[in-house]
C-alpha cells in the first residue's frame, strides 16, 4: 500500500500527540517536520527519520506532502494556512483555528473556493458515545444544558497571555462548547459572560480570566451555562462534565469517559440515590437508575485517521469537524470574551 506523505508544522505538545499517532499507523509516512525552534523539529525528525525544517515553505518545496497537520499556538495562524491552501494541500488545523475572525473567515472562504479537504482538532467529536448523546437529543427536547471544565494552567508560555491564547474558554473549553453545538444540533445566538481574575496569583504576565461563567441562548430555545476555571490544585475542586437536560430525562457526559443517561433505564434506582426532584404536589422523588455507556477506542486517533482516510479516498464525509465548522465554535467562545470585556450580552452569528 502507498503510504500517505504527511508533514507536521508545530513540534510542541500537540505535535507530539499527533506524531505518536502517526507512528502507529502503517498507511502514513511523515516526510517532513517543521518548527521555528530548530531543536524541536530536529527531535521529531530523528524519531521518524525525515528532514527537519524551520521554514514551512521550504519544507513544502522540498518534500511535497499530500497532507499537513498544523499544531501551532492560536495567535500564530494565518500565513501558514494561506500558503497551504494556495498549494492545495489538505490541512488539519488545531483548535482554536485562530483568534481574529477577519483572518479565519478569509481562510474559511479560501478553503471553500479551493474545495480543499480540512479538519480541526476538536477530537471529542470522535468520542464513541457521541451517537448516544445525539440520539438522546433527538428523543428528548433539551431545554437546558450545562458544562463545567475546571483545570490547572498549561505550561506553554503563550497560554497565560490572553492576546496569544484567547483565554481558557477559547483555547480549552471550546471542546465542550463545541460539543453542545454538536450534540444539540443547535447554534448559540446570544451569550452573557462574567470573567474573574482574582484567584491565580504570582505568575508573571498572566492575564487570562481564571474563572468565568457564561449563559447562552441557543436557536433551539435551549439555555445553557458554561463554567470554566484554571485555578485547580486538586481534582476534588469540581465535577467536570456536561449535562443535557430534558423535562423527563438527562444525559451526563464525562470527558474521555462515560455517558450516564437518566430517565431511560427500566429499573428504579435502589434506595433514592442521586438528585431529587420536587413534584408539583411537593413530594420528593428519586432519580431512576442511569444507563451507563463506556467509551470505546481512542477518539484522538480516530480524529487523526479520519482526516487521513479522507485524503486517501477524496471523500471528506466522515470528518466531523471541518475547518468551516470549527470556525463557528471559535466565534461562539470569542463572543463570550467580548461579553466579559464589555459587560453586555453579545449576539452570536455563527452563520457569518
Ligand atoms: N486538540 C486538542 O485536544 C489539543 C490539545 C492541546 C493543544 N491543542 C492546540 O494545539 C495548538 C498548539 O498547542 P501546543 O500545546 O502544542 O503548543 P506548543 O507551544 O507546545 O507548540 C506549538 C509549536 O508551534 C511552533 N510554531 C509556531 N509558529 C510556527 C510556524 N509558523 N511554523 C512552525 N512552527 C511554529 C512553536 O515554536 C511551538 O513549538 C494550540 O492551538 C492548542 O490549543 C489542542
Amino acid at each position: 500500500m502507498e503510504r500517505t506523505k504527511l508533514a507536521v508544522i508545530g513540534c510542541g505538545n500537540i505535535g507530539r500527540y499527533h506524531l505518536n499517532h502517526f507512528k502507529k499507523m502503517d498507511d502514513v509516512q511523515v516526510v517532513g517536520v517543521c518548527d521555528v525552534i530548530a531543536d524541536r523539529a530536529e527531535a521529531f525528525a530523528a524519531e521518524v527519520s525525515c528532514p527537519a525544517f524551520t521554514d514551512f515553505r521550504r519544507m513544502y518545496d522540498a518534500v511535497r506532502p499530500e497532507a499537513v497537520f498544523i499544531g501551532i499556538p492560536p495567535y500564530c495562524h494565518g500565513e501558514v494556512e494561506f500558503e497551504t491552501i494556495a498549494r492545495r494541500i489538505p490541512m488539519f488545523v488545531e483548535k482554536p483555528v485562530g483568534l481574529e475572525p477577519e483572518q479565519f473567515l478569509a481562510i474559511r472562504d479560501m478553503v471553500r473556493k479551493a474545495g480543499l479537504i480540512t479538519a480541526s482538532g476538536l477530537q471529542l467529536r470522535y468520542e464513541s458515545n457521541i451517537p448516544v448523546l445525539k440520539r438522546f437529543a433527538q428523543n428528548h427536547r433539551i431545554v437546558e444544558a450545562s458544562l463545567t471544565r475546571i483545570g490547572g494552567i498549561p505550561d506553554t508560555p503563550w497560554w497565560k497571555v490572553r492576546a496569544q491564547s484567547g483565554g481558557q474558554l477559547v483555547e480549552q473549553t471550546i471542546h465542550q462548547a463545541d460539543m453542545m453545538r454538536n450534540v444539540m444540533g443547535a447554534e448559540p445566538v446570544e451569550v452573557f459572560s462574567f470573567g474573574g481574575k482574582d484567584v491565580v496569583k504570582g505568575i508573571p504576565g498572566f492575564d487570562v480570566e481564571d474563572t468565568s461563567v457564561s449563559v447562552v441562548r441557543f436557536d433551539s430555545g435551549a439555555l445553557a451555562v458554561m463554567t470554566t476555571g484554571c485555578y485547580a490544585e486538586g481534582a476534588e475542586c469540581a465535577d467536570n462534565k456536561l449535562t443535557f437536560g430534558a423535562v423527563d430525562a438527562r444525559a451526563d457526559y464525562y470527558m474521555f469517559d462515560k455517558v450516564a443517561v437518566y430517565g431511560e433505564a427500566e429499573e428504579p434506582a435502589p434506595g433514592g440515590a442521586n438528585a431529587e426532584v420536587v413534584k408539583g404536589d411537593g413530594r420528593m422523588v428519586s432519580t431512576g437508575a442511569a444507563k451507563i455507556y463506556r467509551p470505546e477506542g481512542d477518539c484522538g486517533m480516530r480524529c487523526d485517521h479520519t482526516f487521513i482516510e479522507a485524503v486517501q479516498t477524496g471523500d471528506p464525509s466522515k470528518i466531523q469537524s471541518p475547518y468551516e465548522d470549527a470556525v463557528k465554535s471559535v466565534l461562539f467562545t470569542l463572543a463570550c470574551n467580548e461579553s466579559m470585556e464589555t459587560g453586555r450580552a453579545v449576539k452570536v452569528n455563527t452563520a457569518l
